[in-house]
């Protein structure tokens, strides 16, 4: 099951482990911390890909025992067979051992939302969620994105200096989507804030409801006023007939869905555009190279390396592992990406290569207009950036960029700039 790789150093200490108490079925489960993931993940991938193969047992901090799946083929059969690797987590045999305050607990403790769905139900809420996503068309999506990222460029262009995650990215995605959800500028911004104060754990518990009574309220103002065109409007007048629990959490879902990751596909791409000489030339004023920027760090620094995930409905085999009925699987995006056997070469011109596995796949991937979506979001905040600022540069060396070290969502925490101040 193992391919020796001489380019690597001798085994990670974590590797060779003796059987841990977390898991015995697995002697070879790799205990995985979360700094594991803040360190070079490619060195990481490419290690348990050495010592275990395509798919690992690993033990999480707690020893919360996980599938994780690396292999780029293996991935592409858990994310297209939805009846063996199922999305409803409370099918999890192990939830005795995961603590209340887990980190990931966000995005894996149920909620019913969609993202929890199965089968038939699934199909139905899914869909509502589609068509009311494309009701907004394309030209009106980045007219819309433009004067966004305008308006904030408007906040600071002034000063000469700003941090482009605080001051910038991750005010953007949302102002976008509310904006598509039917609100005023003003509720947007609020709206905006609230979502990045819980995100950051700022918020408080009242922070959570704050959001749940702002969804009820952009639901009955959709109901009060059916002839306008907006996602809530759409959502509501659905022919899937959708429960007002279903759009409150499904408006809910797609917020939490939407914010963090478009965040980070800006961060990470004005990071690469920011540090790598072959972007110096579009950084000073041309655009050309904007969309292979995003591609790039779609395959090389996605913003969601990691997902969990699946849960098995029936015992089953999986590049020669066993897998059991009730066991979690983590989709291993990143690693999938880096699969030597499917990773395109940037340096070498494999620009247009767009198969990588950043949005997940299949039924339960990230649905493809909300993709077009956060790409065209992160298009347009950085090529308005480039014609407003075409001096911007970093003033931190690009070693000094430090990575959030979380394990499911990685971005840079900071971009500190400097410009020659400018008005309108
Ligand atoms: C760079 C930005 C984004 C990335 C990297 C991303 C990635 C992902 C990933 C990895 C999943 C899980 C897929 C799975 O379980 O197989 C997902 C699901 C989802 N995403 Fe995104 N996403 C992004 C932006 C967005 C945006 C902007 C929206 C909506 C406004 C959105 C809406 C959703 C929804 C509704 C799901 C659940 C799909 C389902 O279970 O059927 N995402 N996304």
């Amino acid at each position: 099951m193992t391919t020796p790789d001489p380019t690597l150093p001798p085994e990670d200490p974590d590797t060779s482990a003796a059987p841990l108490p977390g898991w015995p079925e697995q002697p070879d489960a790799v205990l995985l911390h979360a700094e594991d993931f803040s360190r070079s993940q490619e060195d990481l991938y490419r290690r348990l890909r050495r010592d275990h193969g395509p798919v690992v047992p690993v033990l999480l901090d707690g020893q919360i025992p996980v599938w994780m799946v690396l292999g780029y083929r293996e991935l592409v059969r858990v994310t297209t067979d939805p009846n063996v690797f199922a999305r409803d987590s409370r099918r999890w045999h192990s939830w005795h051992l995961v603590p209340p305050d887990w980190e990931l607990m966000t995005f894996v403790g149920y909620r019913p939302t969609m993202l929890f769905t199965e089968g038939a139900e699934h199909e139905r809420r899914a869909e509502a969620i589609i068509d009311s996503m494309e009701i907004v068309d394309a030209f009106e999506l980045r007219a819309l994105c433009e004067r966004v990222a305008d308006g904030l460029i408007d906040t600071f262009a002034g000063r000469g200096h700003a941090d482009l995650i605080a001051d910038y990215a991750c005010q953007i995605p949302l102002r976008v989507l509310n904006r598509m959800y039917g609100m005023n500028e003003a509720e947007s911004a609020e709206l905006q804030q609230v979502t990045v104060d819980l995100v950051s754990g700022k918020g408080g518990p009242e922070a959570h409801q704050n959001m749940v009574d702002r969804m009820v309220a952009l639901m009955e103002h959709a109901r009060a006023t059916p002839d306008r065109k907006n996602i809530s409007t759409v959502l509501v007048n659905h022919p899937a007939g959708l429960t007002d629990e279903e759009i409150i959490n499904d408006l809910l879902g797609n917020v939490y869905a939407a914010h963090q990751p478009t965040t980070d596909l800006i961060g990470n791409a004005l990071r690469l555009m920011l540090t790598d000489e072959r972007f110096a030339v579009t950084m000073s004023g041309g655009r050309r190279s904007v969309g292979q920027a995003i591609n790039e760090v779609l395959w090389e620094a996605t913003p969601v390396p990691n997902w969990v995930g699946r849960w098995a409905a029936e015992d089953t085999m999986l590049a020669g592992r066993h897998i059991r009925k009730g066991d979690c699987l983590m989709l291993g995006l990143a690693a999938a990406n880096a699969d030597p056997d499917v990773r395109p070469d940037f340096r070498s011109g494999a620009a247009g290569n767009q198969a990588h596995m950043a949005f997940s796949h299949g039924t339960h991937g990230c649905p493809p207009v909300a993709r077009e979506l956060a790409e065209a979001i992160a298009m347009a905040a950085i090529e308005v950036l480039i014609d407003r600022l075409p001096d911007v540069s970093l003033t931190a060396a690009p070693e000094d960029l430090e990575w959030r070290s979380k394990l499911m969502m990685r971005g840079v925490s900071a971009i500190p700039v400097q410009f020659t101040p400018t008005s309108r």
